[in-house]
């Protein structure tokens, strides 16, 4: 699929998304070129449908560009939940486990995923696998002895490298560090986890299990729902 034709195919999945948002909702924005598509998306229903909602954003990214939109934005702390949170992801499995943190905003996402009554992934076609890890899986990890963390998946032969930004480490919002491990593919994501979340020094992994709801596939044929718990 070149280019061309996967924006067309986000663009789908992001129009597709904000028909599933209702007045009075609050909403979680997620992060990604995907997501793009959908916030403004969202931002025309809002301006045309004089929408009442409210967005909570897991990105100074996605916050800048829905602000910009006239959608009104809270923090996560000012809403006591969120109704639907709707999403990108970088690959999803057959049995809907996915990884996330392509885009370095994986640790907000989950945690905005965590407060949300629903979850709803929105990806093109090529983003559907068999079984995850072709994708580099993030894993964010505060800056204070980071490199021993590095060290310490080298020898579990996870094949560690650093997200950069430029010449310089790639900073997330949370001003942590991102490591990506090249893992070619991951037989039992859960034990994986556990594995990745008790090195000290890890903040999250970019494995988002047993979280989403809904998928939004977007298909050469139009868009695709499924529903996955
Ligand atoms: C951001 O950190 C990610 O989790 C994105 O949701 C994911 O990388 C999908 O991004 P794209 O829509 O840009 O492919």
């Amino acid at each position: 699929m070149d280019q061309t034709e996967q924006n067309k195919l986000k663009a789908l999945v992001g129009q597709e998304a904000v028909k599933y948002v209702q007045d009075g909702m609050i909403v979680g924005l997620g992060t990604g070129s995907t997501v793009r598509y959908m916030v403004d998306a969202l931002g025309k229903r809002v301006n045309e449908e004089h929408l009442n909602i409210v967005g909570v954003t897991t990105s100074t990214r996605t916050t800048k560009q829905a602000e910009s939109l006239g959608i009104t934005i809270k923090d996560l702390d000012e809403v006591d939940h969120i109704d639907l949170v709707i999403d990108g992801a970088d690959e999803i499995s057959d049995d809907f486990q996915g990884i996330k943190g392509g885009g370095g905003a994986l640790l907000w996402e989950k945690i905005v995923a965590d407060a949300s009554d629903k979850c709803m992934w929105i990806v093109d076609q090529s983003k559907m696998v068999h079984q995850l890890g072709a994708f580099p899986l993030p894993v964010e990890v505060i800056p204070f002895g980071s490199s021993h963390v590095f060290a310490k998946m080298e020898k579990f032969g996870f094949k560690p490298s650093w997200r950069m930004d430029g010449d310089e480490q790639y900073l997330t919002d949370q001003k942590n560090y991102i490591i990506d491990l090249h893992l070619g593919q991951i037989n039992d994501p859960a034990k994986l986890y556990e594995k990745l979340i008790h090195i000290v020094g890890v903040v999250e992994v970019g494995l988002f299990l047993n979280r989403v709801n809904d998928v939004i596939i977007g298909t050469n044929n139009g868009p695709v729902v499924k529903h996955a718990r």
